[in-house]
């Protein structure tokens, strides 16, 4: 429940999605991503999902 739901859920859920797409767009314009990791992504739920080892992938300009 990233946003959190009910009476007190995050009003700035619609920008945060659109604000997101568009930083993805514009980073994937540029830069082609590989995943570097030896696994599968492991991933902490707290207040915020996390990934438990950082995001190890290489970045390749196009
Ligand atoms: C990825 C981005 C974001 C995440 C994961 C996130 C997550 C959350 C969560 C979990 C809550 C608590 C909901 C609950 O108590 O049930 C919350 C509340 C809130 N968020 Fe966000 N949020 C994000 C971005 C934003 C942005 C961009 C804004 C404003 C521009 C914003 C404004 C707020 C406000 C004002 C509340 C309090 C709502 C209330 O208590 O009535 N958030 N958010």
């Amino acid at each position: 429940m990233p946003f959190g739901g009910g009476r007190r859920a995050c009003v700035g859920r619609d920008f945060a999605l659109l604000e997101a797409t568009l930083v993805l767009a514009t980073i994937g314009q540029d830069w082609e991503v590989e995943w570097k990791g030896e696994d599968e992504l492991a991933v902490e739920p707290g207040l915020t999902l996390q990934s438990q080892d950082g995001l190890p992938m290489w970045l390749k300009r196009r």
